[in-house]
């Protein structure tokens, strides 16, 4: 038999390598042959630790086992799908699972991650074969026709960056993948890069040919050592199989790729100071233009995108940009894996077609809160991402529609906030975290959110609350218009909308008053 014990970071701090353990040490024990897979997660975190078995009737799971689960899991025959409380069926049954539409994840979570044959058994390298027998143009103008737009968080037509690329006269061209996965909520870009490393290896050799860049980076944040150890090794064995190298794939393309470790600075997720960082440099932002696409790393014509981004490019060039475009609702096509977080009952990673409402995700997939208590506010986008109320359950899940209701998808992570939140500690938090987290480079940035804080404060303490709140808007106004980058700029989104949709959070609180 075959047993599949998750061995991503996400499984891993939910218990995975204990489970591991005492299921290996049954084994021996109870003198049964069996072999051990550790593959990805499929992203349902609140049943990790998830163990599948390999049975005569396909693989059956068990979730969330705990190590003393495990004697119980051998005497109920759980290595032929025999019932236990844990018992879950099918995993690809589970409603959580089974509700999605996994298109950029389909191999996720499934198989070893390192495992070249499993991955081609799913249909892998079917894209980058596709692409290696096209010309440049016609690769990217299959990208552009999928309307696939930057996952990252900006949503700009991928097609389009790479078609500057391309157009680029320069010796040298890179292609950079931005794994500085930074928003709080957020775990895509981990998983895949921890639970199926080639795509995204795929994707990157797939922009290579696009654009005639022979040399790819992956920049990834140091709090990832799992995903930097996985890529590193996936990297090798895509180089000794021939899908990196002086001819990718037996083409006369040339592609190969290196992973860099970032050294855990908020800011260097932003493409500008992630080029710096790469370089060698202090992780300041730099002024746009010239365009990274135009002049980028090491002042040569450079493709920035997202992990995302990049893992989407196969399926697109395997099934086409009509299949990938047919996913989705308004200018938002294909699909988004969402990232469900915070306080919430169903946690984890949901990949579905662009459209579903936020009052779905949250209460009919996430399950409401693990508190059992009423959803007072889910922030949307990360630390720079607006806090929505209930009020606005209704606004689908697309670029377009999120931005008229002040607010943004960014790369997709929903933290959510039960009705003891209090919005105003909230605001200051997001002050606050520009602070820490500036790169120092502008006025408004660097000094607004000092200011901001301070002014936060006030409101809080009463200090003449009407005046300081118009004081923060206008503050706001100035660091939107007024930054150079999305860090100070989007500031403003949580801090505005928790002044705008929960205004009874601004008052001070009357105990204080009374004491006095
Ligand atoms: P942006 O709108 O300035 O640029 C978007 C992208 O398009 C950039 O790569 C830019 O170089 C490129 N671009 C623009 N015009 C182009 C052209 N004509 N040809 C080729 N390329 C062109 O946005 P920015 O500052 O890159 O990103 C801001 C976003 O980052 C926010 O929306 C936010 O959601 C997101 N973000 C994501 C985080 C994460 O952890 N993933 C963390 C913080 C922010
Ligand atoms: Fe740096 Fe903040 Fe200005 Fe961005 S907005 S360039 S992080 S100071």
């Amino acid at each position: 038999p075959r047993i599949y014990i998750p061995g991503d970071s996400g499984a891993l701090s939910l218990g995975a390598e204990k489970v591991a353990k005492a299921i290996a040490t049954e084994l021996a024990e109870r003198g049964i042959e069996a072999k051990i897979v550790r593959n990805g997660s499929r992203g349902a975190y609140f049943l990790e630790p998830m163990v599948e078995v390999a049975t005569a009737n396909g693989r059956v799971a068990y979730g969330p086992v705990k190590t003393s689960d495990v004697k119980s899991l051998f005497d109920s025959g759980f290595l032929t799908g025999g019932h236990h409380k844990r018992w879950l069926g099918s995993p690809d049954k589970i409603p959580f699972l089974a509700k999605q539409t996994r298109l950029t994840f389909a191999r996720c979570g499934i198989n070893d991650p390192l495992s070249l044959d499993a991955y081609k058994a799913l249909g892998g390298l079917k894209g980058l074969q596709n692409a290696v027998a096209m010309a440049p143009i016609e690769v990217v103008s299959q990208v552009t026709a999928s309307g696939l737009r930057g996952r990252g968080g900006a949503g700009f037509p991928t097609g389009i960056k790479w078609k500057t690329v391309l157009d680029a006269t320069a010796d040298k061209k890179y292609i950079v993948c931005n794994a500085d996965e930074g928003d709080s909520a957020t775990f895509a870009d981990r998983m895949i890069m921890e639970g199926d490393p080639f795509v995204l290896i795929e994707g990157m050799a797939i922009a290579g040919v696009a654009t005639g860049a022979t040399k790819g980076f992956v920049y990834i944040r140091s709090e990832y050592p799992h995903a930097v150890a996985m890529m590193r090794k996936a990297v090798d064995v895509a180089r000794k199989a021939g899908v990196l190298g002086l001819n990718v794939l037996g083409s006369p393309n040339a592609f190969d790729m290196e992973i860099r470790v970032g050294a855990g600075a908020y800011v260097c997720g932003e493409e500008t100071s992630l080029l710096n960082s790469l370089e060698g440099k202090r992780g300041v932002v730099r002024a746009k233009p010239p365009l990274p696409a135009i002049q980028g790393l090491f002042g040569k014509p450079t493709v920035i995108n997202n992990v995302i981004s990049l893992a989407s490019v196969p399926i697109i060039m395997d099934k086409g940009a009509a299949f990938y475009k047919d996913f989705g609702m308004g200018r938002s096509r294909g699909t988004i894996p969402i990232q469900i977080a915070g306080n919430v009952k169903f946690g984890g990673l949901f990949e579905a077609a662009f459209g579903m409402t936020l009052g779905e995700i949250v209460d009919d997939i996430g399950g409401g809160t693990a508190t059992g208590r009423p959803v007072k506010a889910v922030q949307v986008g990360g630390p720079l991402g607006a806090y929505f109320p209930r009020a606005l359950f209704n606004t689908p899940f697309d670029y377009e529609a999120f931005a008229a209701k002040d607010g943004l998808i960014g790369h997709a992570g929903i933290t959510v906030f039960d009705d003891t939140a209090d919005m105003l500690k909230q605001a200051r938090f997001a002050m606050e975290f520009c602070a820490i987290e500036s790169c120092g480079k502008c006025t408004p940035c660097r000094i607004g959110s000092t200011r901001g804080v301070e002014t936060i404060d006030k409101i809080a303490s009463g200090v003449e609350p009407e005046k300081n709140i118009a004081l923060v808007t206008d503050l706001c106004n100035t660091m939107k218009f007024g930054s150079l980058c999305a860090l100070g700029g989007f500031t403003p989104y949580p801090v505005m909308s928790a002044l705008n949709h929960f205004r009874e959070d601004f008052k001070p609180a009357p105990v204080a008053e009374a004491a006095e």
